[in-house]
């Protein structure tokens, strides 16, 4: 097991073999349209370079970050994969862009000329892909105006058109109208392409839950997230979930144990007296480590000495406190498990995700950079 430098009693461990076996299963489910695997924001918490060697070595084609400065890390890293940028950057990053080999995203003449110049002046080409907005409305070039920035595009000899493509605003409940309403949106825009013999090799549409869910949107490539790291796109499409399995596991060990008398209360707010005697098991990680202050009052437990149990009282910003009730057994030293298993008993960030009301994307996303992550 390798580790970022981590002395603290509160870790992250991931399992890049489950990212490889969550990558082949999509892969096999979606071929023949190739994988690239997206890991941005550091690979939604799960660090993004042993990731994107672990998806690349399942399978994965290419790699998708959302910021230039994602790619060219992964481009220090050694890593030689295309990797695409998932939305325009700013014109001054054009010349990092060519200069990393990084493919850009545009949907701008403004786009394409900056690249076209940085391109031209480093005496390379510009690898590009065009973004259609069909209907998510958040970036993206209209419908009706690709044709023309392709035409645009074709002008400067230095940007290479590599790919179009566009992104599902509910692909995680796959009977929603709108998502067939962006295909056929997307599709006509690739006939009136095609109707000008513009046929970009990479044409690419899916996120995880429509990688899943229809097999009409895969077209040549399928831009996987979530999936990879066996987490829900969302419970419409938690079926075809079976079989992925979530790679990162949080865990710590009890700091300090303590019998509060009843009728006394834990944390800030002193707000759950207890009612008989218990044992307080105070653990040393909090929400600035991501674990959200709500998750406190929910039901959602941790695991220890392979026992489901609950939390205290409120979750304060570098230590939490679990309620062992009258298990004496409880000593410092012992394993925590937040996210992850523990002897029969699991408990996922999805879980967690539904106790807070937020999505697991953002609950694995916000493990905090005092974390260190172990991979294995
Ligand atoms: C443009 C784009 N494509 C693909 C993805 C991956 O989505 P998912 O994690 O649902 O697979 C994202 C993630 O937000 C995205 O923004």
């Amino acid at each position: 097991m390798s580790a970022d430098f981590s002395s603290r009693w509160a870790w992250a461990e991931v399992h890049t073999g489950l990212i490889q076996h969550n990558v082949a299963i999509v892969a096999e489910r979606v071929a023949p349209a190739k994988v690239w695997a997206v890991v941005k924001a550091n690979a939604y918490g799960h660090g993004a370079i042993p990731v994107a060697n672990a998806a690349l070595n399942a399978g994965a084609e290419g790699l998708c970050v959302a910021l230039m400065d994602e790619g060219v890390a992964l481009r220090r890293a050694g890593i030689t994969a295309p990797i695409l940028v998932l939305s325009e950057q700013p014109a001054e990053l054009s010349e990092l862009l060519v200069g990393y080999e990084l493919t850009a995203t545009v949907t701008t003449t403004r786009g394409v000329a900056a690249l076209a110049n940085a391109a031209s002046a480093a005496e390379k080409v510009a690898r590009v892909h065009v973004k259609v907005d069909t209907g998510m409305h958040r970036v993206g070039v209209a419908p009706r105006e690709t044709l023309s920035l392709i035409r645009f595009m074709q002008s400067f000899d230095s940007v290479l058109l590599e790919g179009v493509y566009t992104h599902f605003a509910v692909a995680d409940s796959p009977e929603h109208p709108a998502n067939a309403d962006q295909l056929r949106l997307f599709n006509e825009v690739l006939a009136e392409l095609a109707a000008h013999s513009i046929e970009p090799p990479l044409v690419h549409a899916a996120n995880s839950a429509a990688a899943l869910a229809n097999p009409d949107s895969r077209f040549s490539m399928v831009r996987l997230g979530i999936a990879m790291y066996g987490l829900l796109p969302g419970d419409g499409v938690k079926e075809l979930c079976r079989g992925l399995i979530p790679a990162l596991a949080l865990k710590s060990r009890v700091s300090a144990v303590r019998w509060i008398e009843a009728g006394e209360a834990v944390s800030y707010g002193l707000r759950r007296p207890v009612s008989a005697a218990t044992l307080i098991a105070t653990v040393p990680l909090g929400y600035a480590d991501g674990v959200p202050r709500a998750l406190g009052e929910t039901t959602v437990g941790v695991l220890l000495n392979g026992v489901p149990r609950q939390f205290a009282g409120t979750i304060t910003m570098d230590q939490l406190m679990i309620d062992c009730g009258t298990d004496s057994s409880v000593m410092v030293g012992d394993e925590v498990v937040l996210i992850g298993r523990q002897g029969e008993h699991v408990v996922t960030a999805d879980e967690w995700a539904s106790a807070t009301g937020t999505i697991g994307y953002e609950i694995v996303c916000g493990i905090s950079s005092r974390i260190g992550r172990r991979y294995q």
